[in-house]
């Protein structure tokens, strides 16, 4: 396939390049094989030969390329419940509301119709890979993989382990620490076996729920399972005050250090949320290479909180963005790239300095919308180790093609020598899926809309 056109990749977090009326060559395997600029010599050669061609896509005027997103965080069965119950606690959340709509997922049909409306709609928001919890049922995880799979999604599937009977309801858990541990083993093995035939890829994630869901045992054969074969393993981290203070009584230190301690900080370590992390916490992520899956809607619900993410990017930590469907209640990774701006504007400024007792923020926290749109795509790539996020050769052709003179969805561009930042930060301002024409994955279209 050949696509000419203008598109947007982040060149650094703070810089996006503008790579205009270039060609993209993408080979058999949907990786971007060559970039040809304009000025490049064979740039006249290439439009001769390939033209008219039925794998010549040419954007129409006011269409731009952006990467697909990359989700770090999505408890997918929860896509039942999003919209609801945003106002309770994380712990009253999950115990009245949250592990009664995951424990339905014994149910392979109703795990089908959700599984499969949330990865259509993931793709139709311009996400092109997710990083999932399923639930604790083994067949219905693997049914979430099988369904990426199929839709064209890169998938990277957890089946959620959750053994402790002290701490989890009777009709929610893995029957014990043993069985918890050999489901693991059989869903990385099948998932492994599915994605020989998956193009685009699917992947088996050991998926601890947060440490006080599992016991030790657990926790250690978790982590060796991640070590035998390799895999991704992803939980949450320091979410909030309870789950914080709950890690401090058991272990007396940060979950960081606890999760360590079991070998769960790797390379494709992804945590979610770390709003409390402290900076020894930061820099043990930076040395495992741990990513975090920065969730800024959700961490507004959930953990009444703003993490400090430069700051923590600063210190060389690797960071993506999430929606954690149901505690962020968009599919949408533009939703939460805005979001992620506002809140660290919140965390540097964000006071009411009309109140007698108001101190300002902290400095430094800001982050540009450059940056989220970096977060959204190439620092998803980093976190989960994959050639994807950027539109660079050796990377796979992952985009989502957004159309700005849409009649129905129309992005206010009044110029026609409209400046091309100005255009990319309309973009990622006022995009809505309306707008987004075409999804691409590993080379392969797998949505387009047709109005
Ligand atoms: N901590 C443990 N489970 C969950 C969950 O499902 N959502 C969130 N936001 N935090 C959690
Ligand atoms: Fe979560």
């Amino acid at each position: 396939q050949i696509f000419h056109g203008t598109a947007f990749t982040s060149k650094s977090a703070k810089e996006v390049e503008q790579l205009v009326d270039y060609l993209f060559c993408i080979n058999e395997d949907g990786i971007i094989e060559k970039i040809v600029a304009p000025s490049d010599s064979e740039y006249e050669k290439l439009l001769d030969a390939y033209s008219e061609a039925e794998n010549f896509h040419r954007l129409a005027d006011g269409q731009y390329l952006l990467p697909g997103f990359v989700d770090l965080h999505v408890h997918a069965p929860q896509w039942a419940q999003s919209g609801t119950a945003l106002d309770l606690p994380l712990y009253d959340w999950l115990n009245t509301y949250t592990f009664p709509v995951e424990s339905k997922f014994s149910d392979l049909d109703y795990a089908k119709k959700v599984y499969e409306d949330l990865v259509s709609t993931f793709l139709a928001n311009g996400t092109t890979t997710a990083l999932y919890f399923a639930t604790v049922h083994k067949e219905a995880s693997l049914l979430l993989a099988k369904i990426c799979s199929e839709k064209g999604q890169r998938g990277l599937v957890g089946k959620v382990v959750m053994d402790d009977p002290e701490q989890n309801p009777d009709y929610y858990r893995d029957q014990d620490t043993q069985t918890a541990l050999a489901d693991t083993e059989e869903f990385i093995l099948a998932v492994k076996d599915l994605a020989k035939s998956t193009k685009q890829g699917v992947y088996p994630v050991v998926t601890p729920r947060f440490i006080p869901s599992c016991t030790d045992e657990a926790l250690k054969g978790l982590g060796e399972l991640a070590a035998k074969y390799d895999t991704h393993i992803q939980s949450h981290c320091s979410e909030g005050d309870w789950e914080h203070n709950y890690v401090q009584d058991r272990f007396q230190k940060n979950d960081a250090f606890a999760l360590n301690d079991f070998g769960l900080l790797r390379d494709k370590s992804v945590m979610a949320h770390c709003n409390f992390l402290d900076d020894n916490d930061a820099e043990l992520f930076a040395k495992t290479g741990t990513a975090i899956g920065h969730c800024p809607i959700s961490n507004a619900y959930f953990a009444n909180s703003v993490i400090p993410i430069a700051r923590f990017h600063k210190k060389g930590v690797d960071i993506g963005l999430g929606t954690d469907i149901s505690a962020g209640s968009t599919p949408s990774i533009f939703d939460n790239a805005r979001q992620a701006v506002v809140s660290s504007r919140m965390l540097e400024d964000g006071v009411n300095t009309a109140l007698p007792a108001a101190k300002r923020g902290v400095p430094n926290s800001r982050i540009t919308i450059n940056e989220a749109f970096y977060f959204a795509t190439a620092g998803g790539g980093e976190s989960l180790s994959l050639p994807i996020g950027r539109l660079e050769e050796n990377y796979a052709w992952d985009v989502q093609i957004i159309d700005t003179k849409l009649s129905t969805a129309k992005l206010p561009i009044f110029n026609a020598n409209e400046d091309l930042y100005d255009i990319f930060q309309k973009i990622m301002y006022l995009t809505r899926p309306e707008n987004i024409r075409e999804v691409w994955v590993q080379g392969e279209r797998v949505h387009s809309r047709a109005n």
